[in-house]
This record gives structure tokens, C-alpha cells and sequence, in this order.
């Protein structure tokens, strides 16, 4: 059989298609009160409006090229970012496929896949990437699959294997992390990579997830939102380069907090693979200074209640402790209450 997903021939040049108002408004702001503590805040990944994050199952934005540039450098700098145990292959060759059929679908000018049989022919015009491949055959590609086709999608992998009624990290393409390392956690069931979370587990979050997650079924993705705060629009805030960034948090005054510090926020999406049974998690990171999200009506004013009544541990755990104060000072300014 031969599918198509057609692309145009002609060349459109990519991801000009948002100014920088209509990205600030698009920004998955998580915050539905004024305070926040951890939930099972999962849902069903329904495909979303046009315009919004929810549009695709996996967003591709302006800042594509930005991000696979960099994902190549610190790819270069230190290989351990990717990771697949010989178990976890077909998982890698699952994650491809449903990867190339997404990005083919949901945006045909950039993306094109053409199938017969197991002799695959993949373009990507917004990186300039022409591929035949021989489906399962590792060696028909320039580097493995899961490497291969993660250096083309904006966001972090990690592959849970699911056996004995748990999810273990056995795989996955890690180079923009919220302060955890793939390496570190390999091998690790869902509780033993949360443990250093504070008050969830005792709450009984991470066991209701994870009896929510055994049973997500193929085609029925689901997703949740996570936050945190970055100094400086960094994406790879690792462990392994933490000597890069972690001075950066002393840096922050009551002046100068709107321009350093940055939200994070986290769309995870979590697919069930078809062939091997595996969880796809994916975490597309985006990035918003607080200057510009304190120009959206409201948003200044809820962050400023959230990160002021935030709970000790979980600021402490968020890594904002040595600079709570001065940013909670900077923000009370949009606090008609404060
Ligand atoms: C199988 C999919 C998932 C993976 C691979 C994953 C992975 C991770 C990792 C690596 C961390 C950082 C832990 C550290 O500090 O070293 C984390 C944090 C966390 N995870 Fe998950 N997670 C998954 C699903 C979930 C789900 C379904 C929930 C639902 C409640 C959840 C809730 C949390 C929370 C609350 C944190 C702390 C985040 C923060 O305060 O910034 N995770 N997760």
C-alpha cells in the first residue's frame, strides 16, 4: 500500500507566520486561580482551536530552526542526551512513525511522507532534509530512529517501557530539561524519577497518575501542564550544565526581574504506542519573559499571588529560593491588592 501525505512543491519559507503579540497571547499561561498546589491535572489531548498550543499533538512554532540548531549542539557536546535500551527499538521505530505522520498531516507545507511498504521517503523542507529509508532497518538512516527523528521535533522525549503495572525510563532525547537529567533517571520506575518532588507523594498524586497512565489507550493521547521559572531564556537547564546556569539565580534584583526571569512552562503530552506498548512523553517547553507576560491583562497580577502564597517546598523544589523576594517584590506591582 501507498500513502500519501502530500506537501506542495513550492518552497514556503518557515514559521514567519506569528509576530511577537500573537505569540505572547498564544503562551499556555497555567494558571487557572490565584494560588497553585499540585493535582492530577491530566485531560484528554483533544485536538485543540486553530491558533492555539492545542491545535497539533505536537506544536511546531517560530522558534523550530532555533531549537533543532540547538539540540544538534548539545547533542555534539554530550551524547548521553540520547539514550535507547536495546529493549526499547521498537519503541524508537513507533515514536518515528507516529512523529512523521503528525508533522506530515497537521502541517503538509513543511512536512511530507511517502510509504510503500516498509520503503519509507520522508522530506523536511523547513531543515532542508530529503531521506529514503527502509522502515525497522536502523542502518537506512543516518543515526538511529528516535535520535533521527528527534532532531527534527521542538520539544524532549522520554519512552516509559510499561511492565509489572509501572512505567520505567528506558529511553528517550533530552536536551532542554527542567533541572533533571535522562541519564541520571534511566532505568527508573515513575516513582523512584518522581522522588525528589515534595508534598505530591504524600497527597497520593503520583499513584493516581500513574493508575491513570497504565490504562491510556492507543489514538487516546492525554496531556497536562507543568511550570516552572528559568533566569534567562535557557532552554538546556540540565544537571550536567548547571556550572553554565546556576549562578544566574543570584543575579536577580527587584529591578531587573521582569527582563532574567522567564516562565517555563511545560505541554506534556503522553501517546500509547502502538507496536510496543510503550508511553510517548513528550514535553514541549515555551518560554515567556516576565516583562512580556505582565503586558497581557491579569497575568502579572495572578503570577504575583501564585508565587507569593506558593508553598515553601515547592518553591524551594522549583529552584526559586535565593531570588523569591526580589521577584515577588518586582511583580507586586501588578497586584491592585498588594
Ligand atoms: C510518564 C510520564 C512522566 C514522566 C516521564 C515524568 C517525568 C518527570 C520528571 C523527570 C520530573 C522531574 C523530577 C526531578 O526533580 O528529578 C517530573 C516532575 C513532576 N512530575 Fe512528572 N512525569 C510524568 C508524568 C507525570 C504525571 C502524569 C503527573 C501528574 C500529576 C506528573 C507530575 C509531576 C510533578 C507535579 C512534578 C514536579 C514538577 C515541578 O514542580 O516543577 N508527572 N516529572
Amino acid at each position: 500500500m501507498t500513502m500519501h501525505f502530500n506537501a506542495p512543491h513550492r518552497y514556503h519559507p518557515p514559521f514567519n507566520f506569528r509576530n511577537s503579540r500573537q505569540a505572547i497571547e498564544r503562551f499556555p499561561f497555567p494558571f487557572t486561580e490565584d494560588s497553585y498546589l499540585y493535582s492530577v491535572n491530566i485531560e484528554p489531548a483533544q485536538a485543540g482551536q486553530p491558533g492555539t498550543i492545542h491545535e497539533h499533538w505536537f506544536d511546531i512554532d517560530e522558534h523550530y530552526q532555533a531549537e533543532m540548531a540547538e539540540r544538534a549542539r548539545v547533542l555534539a557536546a554530550d551524547p548521553t542526551r540520547c539514550l535507547v535500551m536495546p529493549h526499547m527499538q521498537e519503541a524508537a521505530w513507533d515514536t518515528l512513525q507516529l512523529l512523521m505522520e503528525h508533522l506530515a498531516e497537521d502541517y503538509p507545507q513543511w512536512f511530507s511522507l511517502n510509504r510503500d511498504g516498509k520503503r519509507w521517503h520522508w522530506r523536511n523542507q523547513a531543515l532542508g532534509i530529503e531521506q529514503h529509508f527502509t522502515f525497522g532497518d536502523a542502518g537506512s538512516l543516518p543515526c538511529p530512529p528516535l535520535e533521527y527523528i528527534g532532531r527534527q521535533v521542538q520539544g524532549d522525549f522520554a519512552l516509559l517501557d510499561q511492565r509489572d503495572n509501572d512505567l520505567y525510563m528506558d529511553a528517550g532525547l533530552v536536551t532542554c530539561p527542567a533541572d533533571w537529567s535522562l541519564a541520571f533517571d534511566a532505568g527508573m520506575s515513575f516513582k523512584q524519577w518522581h522522588a525528589p518532588v515534595p508534598m505530591a507523594h504524600q497527597m497520593g498524586i503520583f499513584d493516581r497518575a500513574l493508575k491513570y497512565l497504565l490504562n491510556v489507550q492507543v489514538g487516546h493521547p492525554v496531556r497536562r501542564l507543568n511550570w516552572t521559572l528559568t533566569i534567562n531564556p535557557r532552554l538546556d537547564s540540565s544537571p550536567e550544565t548547571y556550572h553554565q546556569w546556576g549562578a544566574d539565580r543570584g543575579t536577580v534584583t527587584a529591578d531587573n526581574a521582569g527582563r532574567l526571569v522567564h516562565l517555563r512552562v511545560e505541554l506534556q503530552h503522553m501517546s500509547r504506542l502502538a507496536r510496543s506498548h510503550a508511553m510517548l512523553f513528550s514535553i514541549r517547553t515555551y518560554l515567556i519573559s516576565l516583562d512580556e507576560l505582565a503586558t497581557q491583562p491579569g497575568w502579572g497580577c495572578r503570577l504575583h499571588r501564585v508565587l507569593r502564597d506558593l508553598p515553601d517546598a515547592i518553591a524551594d523544589y522549583k529552584g526559586m529560593t535565593r531570588y523569591r523576594q526580589a521577584l515577588v517584590q518586582w511583580l507586586s506591582q501588578f497586584d491592585p491588592l498588594a
